[in-house]
């Protein structure tokens, strides 16, 4: 009975407003903090081809948890990927409460941000519609990755991005992905003061500082890492050798001096 009457008058029996979106709020601050620390560490790991392919391949390897299981097991990865992917769809619920409804909602909403000429809610703008673009573009990588958890590593990650033409959803989703993380840690950091110190202001401009930092060094990372896919991928075409499977270094040794793969 009480739902019902909240639900015509905006209050509760007790004249009290719901504590609802609140908790929303706090929800969908949680999620992205995790998405976003997650990315840092996301594109720390899948640059390691930018080291070398057997330093990849020790990442991957390490990730399956082969120093417990024998050879790893790609199932850690898939389980890591439907958990994202729940964190991801809850992040995307949340936020779709922000956006508007209609078309008068966003002139409204348009016309109060020109009008303000305030950077941080022109942000806003970059934060909706880039959440949007996620939407797709985060949700077919995630389902790949968690499908086909088995073919990650130097030559099957690259084969990936050339031969399976990932590489253009990947150019979509790294940009959305830097500009959308940064300024929402960055959002984050304003809205629940993390960083206020005593002059509030002044801090304000130092985020701002770091955010351009990081969403420029995250954005050279990325693109150099995927110009390292696409290179390993391009050259498995041109050889024909799509699909082979990466033998670490160690092991092609061992093969020649031993005649057998451990
Ligand atoms: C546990 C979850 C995830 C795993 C295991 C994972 C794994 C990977 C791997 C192995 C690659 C290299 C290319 C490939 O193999 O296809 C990659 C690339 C990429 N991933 Fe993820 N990913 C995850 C979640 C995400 C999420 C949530 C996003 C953003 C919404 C994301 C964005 C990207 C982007 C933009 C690239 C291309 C990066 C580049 O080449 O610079 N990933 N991911």
């Amino acid at each position: 009975m009480s739902d019902l009457i909240e639900g015509y008058l905006g209050k509760t029996v007790e004249r009290k407003k719901s504590r609802m979106p609140a908790k929303l709020d706090y929800i969908q601050s949680a999620t992205g903090l995790i998405l976003g620390l997650f990315m840092w560490g996301h594109m720390l790991l899948v640059s390691s081809i930018l080291v070398s392919k057997d330093f990849m391949y020790s990442v991957t390897k390490f990730l399956e948890a082969s120093f417990i299981i024998e050879g790893g097991s790609p199932l850690l990865v898939s389980i890591a990927a439907l958990v994202i992917f729940i964190i991801f769809i809850t992040h995307a619920a949340m936020g779709m409460r922000k956006l508007p409804g209609n078309f008068k909602q966003y002139q409204v909403m348009k016309a109060h941000a020109n009008n303000m000429g305030h950077e941080d809610t022109k942000l806003w703008f970059t934060q909706a519609f880039t959440g949007f673009a996620m939407f797709f573009l985060g949700s077919v990588h995630l389902y790949i990755i968690m499908t086909h958890s088995d073919a990650i590593g130097p030559y099957a990650s690259s084969d990936r991005v050339w031969s399976e033409w990932m590489w253009p959803l990947y150019i979509l989703l790294l940009l959305a992905v830097e500009f959308h993380g940064t300024i929402g840690l960055y959002r984050l950091c304003v809205k629940w003061g993390w960083f206020d110190g005593n002059d509030p202001k002044a801090s304000r401009a130092k985020l701002k500082t770091v955010k351009k930092i990081l969403t420029v060094f995250f954005l050279v990372l990325g693109f150099a890492t995927l110009a390292a896919y696409m290179k390993i991928g391009m050259e498995n075409a041109k050889a024909g050798t799509v699909g082979q499977k990466y033998v670490p270094t160690a092991q092609v040794i061992e093969y020649k001096t031993t005649g057998r793969i451990a």
